[in-house]
């Protein structure tokens, strides 16, 4: 993990002035001692503009941290189950979203390199991307906003951004910011939910096609070099009528119906899926799409 604050990469959200670690420790300032932002017991800095706001995220933001927690804790049985009780991760990204996230991941194993995981968090997609979050939990290297990203404008080599930009009530704020971080040439991924449910963590303002994420970047002055289907058809299906029967359902209904639509997603569905998110008509129905951009 490369020490950000001797990088000199990191920025006061308020002034724009670059932050250096203050004398005796626990926390970080702009060289005119103006501007001081504590660091966590984690050796985090928590670079927020607002703390009253981040304050009553964090406290309101416990489903996410319980959710993604209690997998990122499960022993190997419990967390095989949690993988593929359902379509896993892995298995419901298609392989054009999968080449597109490698090609900017590729770019952690270059220590030089600095890869910024914008909403990144508790899991780490490689060891060495830096994860911003506006909660501090675990595997979060920054506590700060994508809206006012705490990093010096050209700071960062690429940016991986993944299920976030539904949560941000200002999306253009966030790629505008992610912009303004990158290098010249940098690459960015950047993929979001279509047809998903809510999922408030607390927020859920909004989903993107395809043509979203392309119209909401161009718009930002990225250039587009590929953008489409990362989880198909199939998942949407899955994962709507799961969540239908799950909701709706009286008890005696539910405890029928769900092991059955499981059942029948995992036999049917789920080996279609694969064929289907390539189809080129997978975008009616994407559960995710995504864009690889460059500055
Ligand atoms: C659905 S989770 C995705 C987490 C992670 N990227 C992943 O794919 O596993 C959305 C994340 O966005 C974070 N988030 C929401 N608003 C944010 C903001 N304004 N700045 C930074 N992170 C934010 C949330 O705290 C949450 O961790």
């Amino acid at each position: 993990m490369p020490d950000l604050l001797a990088r000199g990469v990191l920025m006061c959200p308020v002034s724009g002035l670059p932050l250096r670690p203050a004398p005796g420790g626990g926390a970080v300032e702009t060289a005119d001692g103006a501007w001081r932002y504590p660091v966590n017991e984690r050796g985090v800095p928590i670079l927020v503009r607002d703390w009253q706001s981040f304050q009553d995220y964090v406290k309101s933001n416990p489903s996410m941290t319980e959710e993604y927690g209690a997998y990122g804790a499960a022993a190997p049985p419990a967390r095989f189950w949690h993988h593929h009780r359902w379509f896993g991760d892995d298995d419901r990204r298609t392989a054009a979203s999968r080449r597109a996230s490698d090609q900017v991941l590729a770019l952690c194993d270059d220590p030089a390199r600095l890869v910024l995981g914008v909403g990144g968090g508790p899991t780490r997609v490689h060891p060495a991307i830096i994860n911003l979050n506006i909660d501090g939990f675990a595997n979060v290297d920054v506590v700060g906003d994508a809206c006012r990203l705490p990093f010096l404008d050209g700071s960062v080599d690429a940016v991986h951004c993944e299920a976030v930009l539904e949560h941000i009530a200002d999306p253009r704020a966030a790629a505008a910011e992610m912009r303004r971080v990158m290098k010249p040439g940098a690459l960015g991924f950047i993929c979001t939910p279509f047809l998903q449910p809510f999922h408030g963590y607390p927020h859920h303002y909004q989903n993107f096609t395809h043509l979203g994420h392309r119209h909401l970047l161009e718009a930002q002055g990225f250039d587009i070099v590929d953008c489409g289907v990362a989880v198909g058809p199939g998942w949407t299906i899955a994962q709507m009528v799961d969540l239908y029967i799950n909701t709706y359902s009286r008890p005696l209904a539910r405890r029928l119906l769900a092991p059955l639509w499981h059942l029948f997603a995992n036999l049917v569905i789920k080996p279609r899926d694969e064929r289907l998110a390539e189809h080129d008509k997978a975008y009616l129905l994407a559960s995710t799409t995504y864009v690889l951009v460059r500055r």
